[in-house]
Protein backbone atom coordinates (compact mmCIF):
# COMPACT_ATOMS: atom_id res chain seq x y z
CA UNK A 1 0.00 0.00 0.00
CA UNK A 2 1.39 3.47 -0.77
CA UNK A 3 0.82 5.78 1.73
CA UNK A 4 0.75 9.63 1.13
CA UNK A 5 0.65 12.88 2.60
CA UNK A 6 -2.93 13.86 1.12
CA UNK A 7 -6.49 15.86 2.38
CA UNK A 8 -8.61 17.18 -0.15
CA UNK A 9 -10.15 19.80 2.77
CA UNK A 10 -6.56 21.54 3.42
CA UNK A 11 -5.75 24.79 2.32
CA UNK A 12 -2.66 23.09 0.86
CA UNK A 13 -4.83 21.22 -1.54
CA UNK A 14 -6.86 24.28 -2.41
CA UNK A 15 -4.19 26.56 -3.12
CA UNK A 16 -1.89 23.69 -5.23
CA UNK A 17 -4.38 20.87 -6.66
CA UNK A 18 -3.03 20.71 -9.74
CA UNK A 19 0.36 19.93 -8.67
CA UNK A 20 -0.53 17.88 -6.29
CA UNK A 21 -3.24 15.59 -8.21
CA UNK A 22 -0.32 15.25 -11.30
CA UNK A 23 2.45 14.40 -8.49
CA UNK A 24 -0.03 11.38 -7.33
CA UNK A 25 -1.13 10.24 -10.66
CA UNK A 26 2.18 10.31 -11.63
CA UNK A 27 3.75 8.32 -8.49
CA UNK A 28 0.88 6.69 -6.98
CA UNK A 29 -2.29 6.72 -8.81
CA UNK A 30 -4.22 4.97 -6.63
CA UNK A 31 -2.80 6.12 -2.69
CA UNK A 32 -3.67 5.22 0.59
CA UNK A 33 -3.85 9.01 3.13
CA UNK A 34 -4.85 8.22 6.72
CA UNK A 35 -6.33 11.60 6.85
CA UNK A 36 -10.19 11.60 7.85
CA UNK A 37 -10.70 8.02 9.06
CA UNK A 38 -8.42 6.64 6.14
CA UNK A 39 -9.16 6.53 2.36
CA UNK A 40 -7.85 5.79 -1.06
CA UNK A 41 -6.93 8.69 -3.70
CA UNK A 42 -7.93 7.15 -7.49
CA UNK A 43 -6.55 10.05 -9.69
CA UNK A 44 -5.88 8.49 -12.94
CA UNK A 45 -8.62 9.13 -15.68
CA UNK A 46 -9.16 5.26 -16.36
CA UNK A 47 -9.16 4.45 -12.71
CA UNK A 48 -12.00 6.99 -11.94
CA UNK A 49 -14.00 5.82 -14.41
CA UNK A 50 -13.88 2.00 -13.54
CA UNK A 51 -14.42 3.15 -9.74
CA UNK A 52 -17.82 5.17 -10.92
CA UNK A 53 -19.32 2.66 -13.57
CA UNK A 54 -18.77 -0.60 -10.72
CA UNK A 55 -21.80 1.11 -8.69
CA UNK A 56 -21.88 -2.53 -7.41
CA UNK A 57 -18.35 -2.46 -5.72
CA UNK A 58 -18.49 1.06 -5.18
CA UNK A 59 -21.53 2.09 -3.35
CA UNK A 60 -22.73 5.70 -2.83
CA UNK A 61 -25.52 4.82 -0.05
CA UNK A 62 -25.40 7.29 3.13
CA UNK A 63 -24.08 5.92 6.72
CA UNK A 64 -24.72 2.87 7.76
CA UNK A 65 -24.35 2.44 11.44
CA UNK A 66 -22.29 -0.99 10.72
CA UNK A 67 -19.86 0.90 9.03
CA UNK A 68 -20.16 -0.37 5.25
CA UNK A 69 -21.57 2.01 3.74
CA UNK A 70 -20.82 6.06 4.25
CA UNK A 71 -22.03 8.62 1.69
CA UNK A 72 -20.82 10.30 -1.55
CA UNK A 73 -18.86 12.68 0.47
CA UNK A 74 -15.28 12.05 2.74
CA UNK A 75 -16.12 12.36 5.69
CA UNK A 76 -19.91 11.62 5.37
CA UNK A 77 -22.23 14.98 5.47
CA UNK A 78 -24.53 16.11 8.11
CA UNK A 79 -27.61 15.72 6.17
CA UNK A 80 -28.14 12.86 3.76
CA UNK A 81 -28.92 13.66 -0.14
CA UNK A 82 -31.33 11.64 -2.56
CA UNK A 83 -30.91 9.96 -5.24
CA UNK A 84 -26.87 11.11 -4.82
CA UNK A 85 -26.66 8.96 -1.85
CA UNK A 86 -28.40 5.47 -2.58
CA UNK A 87 -27.35 2.70 -4.55
CA UNK A 88 -29.94 0.55 -6.82
CA UNK A 89 -32.23 -0.90 -7.43
CA UNK A 90 -33.98 1.78 -5.06
CA UNK A 91 -32.00 4.83 -6.80
CA UNK A 92 -33.67 4.07 -10.20
CA UNK A 93 -36.95 4.72 -8.72
CA UNK A 94 -35.66 8.27 -7.66
CA UNK A 95 -33.54 9.37 -10.50
CA UNK A 96 -36.73 8.32 -12.62
CA UNK A 97 -38.73 10.66 -10.77
CA UNK A 98 -35.86 13.16 -11.86
CA UNK A 99 -35.21 12.84 -14.75
CA UNK A 100 -37.97 14.69 -17.00
CA UNK A 101 -37.36 17.83 -15.12
CA UNK A 102 -33.63 17.62 -15.75
CA UNK A 103 -33.41 16.84 -19.32
CA UNK A 104 -32.06 19.12 -22.41
CA UNK A 105 -35.29 20.20 -23.68
CA UNK A 106 -36.08 21.49 -20.18
CA UNK A 107 -33.25 23.15 -19.86
CA UNK A 108 -34.16 24.73 -23.37
CA UNK A 109 -37.36 25.81 -22.13
CA UNK A 110 -35.76 27.26 -19.20
CA UNK A 111 -33.29 29.55 -21.25
CA UNK A 112 -35.35 32.40 -21.40
CA UNK A 113 -36.09 32.90 -17.78
CA UNK A 114 -31.68 32.34 -17.47
CA UNK A 115 -31.72 35.46 -19.48
CA UNK A 116 -34.11 37.35 -17.17
CA UNK A 117 -32.90 36.71 -14.27
CA UNK A 118 -28.88 37.69 -15.64
CA UNK A 119 -30.20 40.81 -17.19
CA UNK A 120 -31.82 41.69 -13.82
CA UNK A 121 -29.07 40.72 -11.90
CA UNK A 122 -26.21 42.54 -14.07
CA UNK A 123 -29.21 45.65 -14.46
CA UNK A 124 -28.86 46.01 -10.43
CA UNK A 125 -25.04 46.28 -10.82
CA UNK A 126 -24.83 48.39 -14.30
CA UNK A 127 -24.91 52.30 -13.46
CA UNK A 128 -22.42 51.98 -10.22
CA UNK A 129 -19.76 51.08 -12.35
CA UNK A 130 -18.47 47.91 -9.42
CA UNK A 131 -19.46 44.83 -8.44
CA UNK A 132 -18.87 41.88 -6.47
CA UNK A 133 -19.60 39.33 -9.23
CA UNK A 134 -19.91 36.27 -7.46
CA UNK A 135 -22.50 38.01 -4.80
CA UNK A 136 -24.27 40.02 -7.54
CA UNK A 137 -24.50 37.85 -10.57
CA UNK A 138 -22.91 34.31 -10.18
CA UNK A 139 -24.61 32.87 -7.42
CA UNK A 140 -27.99 34.78 -7.67
CA UNK A 141 -28.70 33.44 -11.50
CA UNK A 142 -28.28 29.95 -10.39
CA UNK A 143 -30.26 30.48 -7.14
CA UNK A 144 -33.27 32.14 -8.45
CA UNK A 145 -33.08 29.89 -11.47
CA UNK A 146 -33.40 26.86 -8.44
CA UNK A 147 -35.95 28.54 -6.68
CA UNK A 148 -37.99 28.80 -9.36
CA UNK A 149 -37.24 25.27 -11.02
CA UNK A 150 -38.89 23.92 -6.78
CA UNK A 151 -41.35 26.59 -7.03
CA UNK A 152 -40.20 28.51 -4.15
CA UNK A 153 -41.26 32.27 -3.96
CA UNK A 154 -38.47 34.23 -6.00
CA UNK A 155 -38.69 37.02 -3.31
CA UNK A 156 -36.26 35.57 -1.30
CA UNK A 157 -34.05 35.25 -3.60
CA UNK A 158 -31.62 37.52 -1.75
CA UNK A 159 -30.95 35.61 1.56
CA UNK A 160 -31.16 32.28 -0.68
CA UNK A 161 -28.00 33.14 -2.64
CA UNK A 162 -26.03 34.38 0.28
CA UNK A 163 -26.68 31.04 2.43
CA UNK A 164 -25.98 28.97 -0.35
CA UNK A 165 -22.97 30.28 -1.31
CA UNK A 166 -21.68 30.68 2.56
CA UNK A 167 -22.37 27.31 3.68
CA UNK A 168 -20.39 26.14 1.11
CA UNK A 169 -17.52 28.26 1.87
CA UNK A 170 -17.33 29.39 5.24
CA UNK A 171 -15.68 27.31 8.02
CA UNK A 172 -17.57 25.41 10.57
CA UNK A 173 -18.12 26.64 13.89
CA UNK A 174 -17.37 29.85 12.51
CA UNK A 175 -20.19 33.01 12.84
CA UNK A 176 -20.85 33.17 9.52
CA UNK A 177 -21.10 29.24 8.96
CA UNK A 178 -23.40 29.72 12.59
CA UNK A 179 -25.26 32.54 11.05
CA UNK A 180 -25.84 30.11 7.49
CA UNK A 181 -27.08 27.29 9.41
CA UNK A 182 -29.40 29.40 11.15
CA UNK A 183 -30.65 31.29 7.99
CA UNK A 184 -30.85 27.33 5.69
CA UNK A 185 -33.53 26.32 8.88
CA UNK A 186 -35.81 29.46 7.88
CA UNK A 187 -35.17 28.72 3.97
CA UNK A 188 -36.05 25.00 4.57
CA UNK A 189 -38.96 26.05 6.77
CA UNK A 190 -40.53 28.03 4.10
CA UNK A 191 -40.16 24.55 1.59
CA UNK A 192 -41.66 23.11 4.23
CA UNK A 193 -45.06 25.35 3.78
CA UNK A 194 -44.43 25.55 0.08
CA UNK A 195 -44.86 21.57 0.13
CA UNK A 196 -47.73 22.05 2.39
CA UNK A 197 -49.71 24.40 -0.09
CA UNK A 198 -48.74 22.45 -3.40
CA UNK A 199 -50.11 19.21 -1.28
CA UNK A 200 -53.10 20.83 -1.44
CA UNK A 201 -53.05 22.62 -4.48
CA UNK A 202 -50.62 21.33 -7.18
CA UNK A 203 -48.58 23.69 -9.62
CA UNK A 204 -46.68 23.49 -12.57
CA UNK A 205 -42.96 23.16 -10.18
CA UNK A 206 -40.85 20.51 -9.18
CA UNK A 207 -42.34 20.45 -5.81
CA UNK A 208 -45.44 19.22 -6.88
CA UNK A 209 -44.49 16.84 -8.95
CA UNK A 210 -42.60 15.60 -6.12
CA UNK A 211 -45.17 15.68 -3.31
CA UNK A 212 -47.52 13.89 -5.56
CA UNK A 213 -45.49 11.41 -6.93
CA UNK A 214 -45.40 7.71 -5.73
CA UNK A 215 -42.44 5.23 -4.93
CA UNK A 216 -43.77 1.31 -4.66
CA UNK A 217 -47.54 3.47 -4.10
CA UNK A 218 -46.30 5.57 -1.28
CA UNK A 219 -46.07 9.29 -1.27
CA UNK A 220 -42.82 10.18 -0.44
CA UNK A 221 -42.11 11.42 3.35
CA UNK A 222 -41.46 14.80 4.10
CA UNK A 223 -37.95 13.70 5.10
CA UNK A 224 -37.39 11.89 1.94
CA UNK A 225 -38.51 15.30 0.19
CA UNK A 226 -35.97 17.38 1.75
CA UNK A 227 -33.33 15.18 0.80
CA UNK A 228 -34.03 15.77 -2.94
CA UNK A 229 -34.92 18.85 -2.54
CA UNK A 230 -31.05 20.14 -0.41
CA UNK A 231 -29.55 17.97 -3.39
CA UNK A 232 -31.21 19.94 -5.88
CA UNK A 233 -29.97 22.84 -4.11
CA UNK A 234 -26.47 22.37 -2.92
CA UNK A 235 -25.91 20.52 -6.27
CA UNK A 236 -26.97 23.17 -8.45
CA UNK A 237 -26.14 26.51 -7.10
CA UNK A 238 -23.06 27.03 -5.42
CA UNK A 239 -21.02 24.50 -8.13
CA UNK A 240 -22.50 26.89 -11.11
CA UNK A 241 -22.15 29.57 -9.01
CA UNK A 242 -18.17 28.89 -9.19
CA UNK A 243 -17.94 27.90 -12.52
CA UNK A 244 -19.24 31.10 -13.87
CA UNK A 245 -17.09 32.73 -11.30
CA UNK A 246 -13.99 31.14 -12.43
CA UNK A 247 -14.65 31.29 -16.20
CA UNK A 248 -14.77 35.44 -15.45
CA UNK A 249 -11.29 35.42 -13.60
CA UNK A 250 -9.49 33.77 -15.99
CA UNK A 251 -10.95 35.76 -19.31
CA UNK A 252 -10.14 38.66 -16.86
CA UNK A 253 -6.49 37.70 -16.98
CA UNK A 254 -6.41 36.51 -20.24
CA UNK A 255 -7.55 39.70 -22.15
CA UNK A 256 -6.85 38.22 -25.96
CA UNK A 257 -9.44 34.93 -25.23
CA UNK A 258 -11.86 37.17 -23.44
CA UNK A 259 -12.37 39.58 -26.79
CA UNK A 260 -12.67 36.38 -28.65
CA UNK A 261 -15.42 35.10 -26.54
CA UNK A 262 -17.16 38.31 -26.81
CA UNK A 263 -17.03 38.87 -30.07
CA UNK A 264 -17.85 35.67 -31.08
CA UNK A 265 -20.59 34.29 -28.58
CA UNK A 266 -20.78 31.03 -30.32
CA UNK A 267 -17.82 29.95 -29.68
CA UNK A 268 -18.84 30.46 -25.45
CA UNK A 269 -20.56 26.55 -25.12
CA UNK A 270 -16.66 24.72 -26.12
CA UNK A 271 -15.66 27.13 -23.95
CA UNK A 272 -18.00 26.22 -20.88
CA UNK A 273 -16.94 22.46 -21.42
CA UNK A 274 -12.97 23.63 -20.87
CA UNK A 275 -14.04 25.68 -18.10
CA UNK A 276 -15.77 22.82 -16.68
CA UNK A 277 -12.33 20.86 -17.33
CA UNK A 278 -9.97 22.95 -15.86
CA UNK A 279 -11.84 24.32 -12.76
CA UNK A 280 -13.28 21.22 -11.93
CA UNK A 281 -16.13 22.75 -9.46
CA UNK A 282 -16.61 19.29 -8.08
CA UNK A 283 -12.93 18.35 -7.49
CA UNK A 284 -14.07 14.74 -6.49
CA UNK A 285 -16.67 12.86 -4.09
CA UNK A 286 -16.43 9.87 -2.38
CA UNK A 287 -17.65 5.59 -2.57
CA UNK A 288 -17.44 3.13 -0.05
CA UNK A 289 -16.02 -0.56 -1.18
CA UNK A 290 -19.38 -3.06 -0.81
CA UNK A 291 -16.15 -6.25 -0.93
CA UNK A 292 -12.44 -6.38 -1.81
CA UNK A 293 -11.16 -5.60 -4.78
CA UNK A 294 -8.40 -3.98 -6.80
CA UNK A 295 -7.83 -0.30 -8.60
CA UNK A 296 -4.68 0.22 -10.07
CA UNK A 297 -3.02 -2.90 -8.68
CA UNK A 298 -3.73 -1.50 -5.27
CA UNK A 299 -5.91 -4.42 -3.03
CA UNK A 300 -8.93 -2.12 -1.47
CA UNK A 301 -10.96 -4.06 1.27
CA UNK A 302 -14.83 -4.23 1.58
CA UNK A 303 -15.39 -0.83 3.98
CA UNK A 304 -12.72 1.25 2.79
CA UNK A 305 -13.48 4.30 1.53
CA UNK A 306 -12.17 5.50 -2.15
CA UNK A 307 -11.78 9.49 -3.12
CA UNK A 308 -12.39 9.60 -7.11
CA UNK A 309 -10.92 12.98 -7.81
CA UNK A 310 -12.81 14.42 -10.89
CA UNK A 311 -10.30 17.32 -10.94
CA UNK A 312 -7.03 14.72 -11.33
CA UNK A 313 -9.16 12.90 -14.02
CA UNK A 314 -9.21 16.00 -15.95
CA UNK A 315 -5.80 16.61 -16.10
CA UNK A 316 -4.82 12.66 -17.48
CA UNK A 317 -2.36 13.39 -20.52
CA UNK A 318 -3.44 9.82 -21.49
CA UNK A 319 -7.07 11.17 -22.32
CA UNK A 320 -6.26 15.36 -22.82
CA UNK A 321 -3.21 16.84 -25.02
CA UNK A 322 -1.14 19.87 -23.14
CA UNK A 323 -4.11 19.07 -20.13
CA UNK A 324 -2.39 22.38 -18.38
CA UNK A 325 -3.44 24.76 -20.91
CA UNK A 326 -6.77 26.05 -21.23
CA UNK A 327 -7.79 25.69 -24.70
CA UNK A 328 -10.94 27.18 -25.24
CA UNK A 329 -11.96 24.94 -28.20
CA UNK A 330 -10.39 21.62 -27.35
CA UNK A 331 -12.63 19.18 -28.95
CA UNK A 332 -13.36 16.27 -27.97
CA UNK A 333 -13.63 17.27 -24.40
CA UNK A 334 -14.17 13.96 -22.52
CA UNK A 335 -13.88 15.71 -19.28
CA UNK A 336 -15.40 14.10 -15.81
CA UNK A 337 -16.83 17.46 -14.08
CA UNK A 338 -20.19 15.85 -14.26
CA UNK A 339 -18.90 12.91 -12.85
CA UNK A 340 -19.63 9.67 -14.67
CA UNK A 341 -22.02 6.22 -14.47
CA UNK A 342 -25.18 6.17 -12.79
CA UNK A 343 -24.96 9.09 -10.41
CA UNK A 344 -23.89 11.18 -13.21
CA UNK A 345 -25.18 14.99 -12.99
CA UNK A 346 -28.43 15.32 -13.76
CA UNK A 347 -28.37 18.88 -13.40
CA UNK A 348 -25.58 19.30 -16.22
CA UNK A 349 -27.88 20.78 -19.29
CA UNK A 350 -28.96 23.36 -17.16
CA UNK A 351 -25.51 24.53 -15.39
CA UNK A 352 -24.16 24.59 -19.29
CA UNK A 353 -26.81 27.04 -20.15
CA UNK A 354 -26.85 28.97 -17.12
CA UNK A 355 -22.98 29.42 -17.70
CA UNK A 356 -23.10 30.58 -21.35
CA UNK A 357 -25.99 32.63 -20.68
CA UNK A 358 -24.36 34.43 -18.38
CA UNK A 359 -21.08 34.41 -19.79
CA UNK A 360 -22.46 36.14 -22.90
CA UNK A 361 -24.74 38.59 -21.16
CA UNK A 362 -21.22 39.58 -18.94
CA UNK A 363 -19.41 39.80 -22.11
CA UNK A 364 -21.62 42.24 -23.81
CA UNK A 365 -22.70 44.55 -20.84
CA UNK A 366 -19.55 44.61 -19.02
CA UNK A 367 -16.91 43.68 -21.67
CA UNK A 368 -14.10 46.09 -19.99
CA UNK A 369 -14.43 44.65 -16.32
CA UNK A 370 -11.23 44.64 -14.57
CA UNK A 371 -11.14 42.05 -11.37
CA UNK A 372 -9.93 44.51 -8.36
CA UNK A 373 -10.12 41.78 -5.51
CA UNK A 374 -10.46 37.89 -5.96
CA UNK A 375 -10.80 35.73 -2.55
CA UNK A 376 -10.76 32.00 -3.32
CA UNK A 377 -12.07 29.25 -1.01
CA UNK A 378 -9.59 28.55 1.54
CA UNK A 379 -11.00 24.77 0.68
CA UNK A 380 -12.68 22.89 -2.60
CA UNK A 381 -13.25 19.92 -0.58
CA UNK A 382 -17.20 20.71 -1.68
CA UNK A 383 -16.54 23.20 -4.42
CA UNK A 384 -14.08 25.22 -5.79
CA UNK A 385 -14.81 28.77 -6.23
CA UNK A 386 -14.42 32.19 -5.09
CA UNK A 387 -15.69 33.61 -1.46
CA UNK A 388 -15.75 37.02 -3.47
CA UNK A 389 -14.64 38.88 -6.63
CA UNK A 390 -14.72 42.36 -7.26
CA UNK A 391 -14.74 43.69 -10.13
CA UNK A 392 -14.66 47.74 -11.64
CA UNK A 393 -16.42 48.59 -15.16
CA UNK A 394 -17.78 51.21 -17.62
CA UNK A 395 -21.27 51.73 -15.96
CA UNK A 396 -24.18 51.76 -18.16
CA UNK A 397 -27.88 51.74 -18.07
CA UNK A 398 -30.44 49.17 -16.83
CA UNK A 399 -32.49 47.83 -20.27
CA UNK A 400 -35.46 46.20 -17.69
CA UNK A 401 -35.95 42.82 -16.84
CA UNK A 402 -39.69 40.83 -16.61
CA UNK A 403 -38.85 39.68 -13.64
CA UNK A 404 -39.56 41.99 -10.60
CA UNK A 405 -38.45 40.67 -7.79
C1 LIG B 1 -21.05 23.25 -12.79
C2 LIG B 1 -22.07 22.77 -12.14
C3 LIG B 1 -22.20 21.34 -11.65
C4 LIG B 1 -21.24 20.41 -11.40
C5 LIG B 1 -19.73 20.54 -11.57
C6 LIG B 1 -21.91 19.20 -10.94
C7 LIG B 1 -21.27 18.01 -10.64
C8 LIG B 1 -21.91 16.83 -10.33
C9 LIG B 1 -21.26 15.56 -10.15
C10 LIG B 1 -19.76 15.31 -10.26
C11 LIG B 1 -22.21 14.63 -9.88
C12 LIG B 1 -22.00 13.13 -9.72
C13 LIG B 1 -22.00 12.67 -8.29
C14 LIG B 1 -21.50 11.28 -8.07
O1 LIG B 1 -21.11 10.56 -8.97
O2 LIG B 1 -21.46 10.88 -6.87
C15 LIG B 1 -23.48 15.34 -9.83
C16 LIG B 1 -24.69 14.76 -9.53
C17 LIG B 1 -25.86 15.48 -9.41
N1 LIG B 1 -26.07 16.81 -9.74
FE1 LIG B 1 -24.69 18.08 -10.45
N2 LIG B 1 -23.25 19.45 -10.90
C18 LIG B 1 -23.47 20.73 -11.34
C19 LIG B 1 -24.69 21.35 -11.50
C20 LIG B 1 -25.89 20.81 -11.13
C21 LIG B 1 -27.17 21.48 -11.24
C22 LIG B 1 -27.38 22.87 -11.86
C23 LIG B 1 -28.09 20.65 -10.67
C24 LIG B 1 -29.57 20.85 -10.48
C25 LIG B 1 -30.27 21.90 -10.86
C26 LIG B 1 -27.40 19.44 -10.25
C27 LIG B 1 -27.99 18.34 -9.66
C28 LIG B 1 -27.37 17.13 -9.48
C29 LIG B 1 -28.06 15.96 -8.97
C30 LIG B 1 -29.53 15.87 -8.57
C31 LIG B 1 -27.11 14.92 -8.92
C32 LIG B 1 -27.31 13.49 -8.43
C33 LIG B 1 -27.58 12.57 -9.57
C34 LIG B 1 -27.73 11.13 -9.13
O3 LIG B 1 -27.34 10.72 -8.04
O4 LIG B 1 -28.30 10.38 -9.93
N3 LIG B 1 -26.08 19.58 -10.55
N4 LIG B 1 -23.26 16.68 -10.14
Amino acid sequence: MTNVSFDHHSTEYARDWRRINADLRERCPVAHTDAHGGYWVVSRYADVAEVVRDDETFSSYHELPDGSHNGATIPVGPMRQVPIEMDPPEFFEYRKLLTGYFSPAEAKKWEPFVREATTYCIDSIIESGRSDVILDIASPVPAIFTMALLGLPLDGWRVFSDVTHSIIHSTPGTDENNAALANLLTILGQVNEVIAQRRAEPADDLLSHLVHARINGEPLSDERLIEIITLVIFGGVDTTGSLIGNALEWLYRNPEQRDLLRTDPESIPKAVEEFLRYFSPIAGLGRTATRSCTVGGEKIDAGERVFVSWSSANFDPEVFDDPDEMILDRFPNKHQSFGLGIHRCLGSHFARSEARIVLEEVLRRMPDYVVTAAEPYPSIAVVNGFIGLQVTFTPGSPVGSELKL
